[in-house]
């Protein structure tokens, strides 16, 4: 290699380096903020979501399947349906009668998009079933797991 392509690789490399250190976490705190901005979208209803009801073909009313409406309050007692935050999600929790769980992305999408706990118990007929792709379900996670 010649004295000038040296220098103009040297280059290459610092220029490799400053995206790396400056550009790449910027781009993810975007990223990041981007999917909770989608995950709240989803959440409340905002975005068009196809859900239907366990042994039933039917396509819920728009109106009808966003998680808000059921999810609405962070107490349990007062909630139609679990509540959809950190707390709830990320303890070991009695669920449904069966053994202390907690979730992760991939049970959580599970349940979104086949009706299955962590545990592998079947949800009530009431949750709809969902068909998320892997970055709408990834945004829910990070919206809900915000809270
Ligand atoms: C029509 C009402 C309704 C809507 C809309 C709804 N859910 Fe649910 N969801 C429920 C009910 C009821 C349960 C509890 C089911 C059970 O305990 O068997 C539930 C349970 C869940 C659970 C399991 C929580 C646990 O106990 O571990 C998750 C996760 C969940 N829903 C996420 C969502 C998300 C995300 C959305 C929106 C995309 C949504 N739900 C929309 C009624 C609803």
């Amino acid at each position: 290699m010649t004295r000038a392509s040296n220098r103009a690789a040297f280059k290459i490399y610092v220029v490799a380096a400053i995206f790396l250190v400056a550009v790449e976490p910027a781009a993810n705190g975007v990223d990041s903020s981007r999917s909770i901005e989608l995950g709240r979208e989803i959440f409340s209803g905002q975005h068009a979501l196809v859900a239907h009801l366990r042994d039933d073909n039917r396509t819920l009313p728009d109106n009808a399947v966003g998680c808000i409406n059921c999810h609405g309050h962070a107490d349990n007692a007062a909630s139609f349906a679990p509540p959809l935050t950190s707390q709830y999600l990320l303890s070991d929790t009695r669920r449904r009668g069966g053994p202390p769980s907690r979730d992760d992305l991939g049970s959580f999408c599970r349940v979104l998009n086949v009706g299955v706990d962590p545990t592998g118990i079947v949800l009530k007929k009431a949750m709809p079933q969902y068909t998320f792709s892997d970055t709408e379900c990834a945004a829910l996670w990070s919206f809900v797991t915000a809270r």
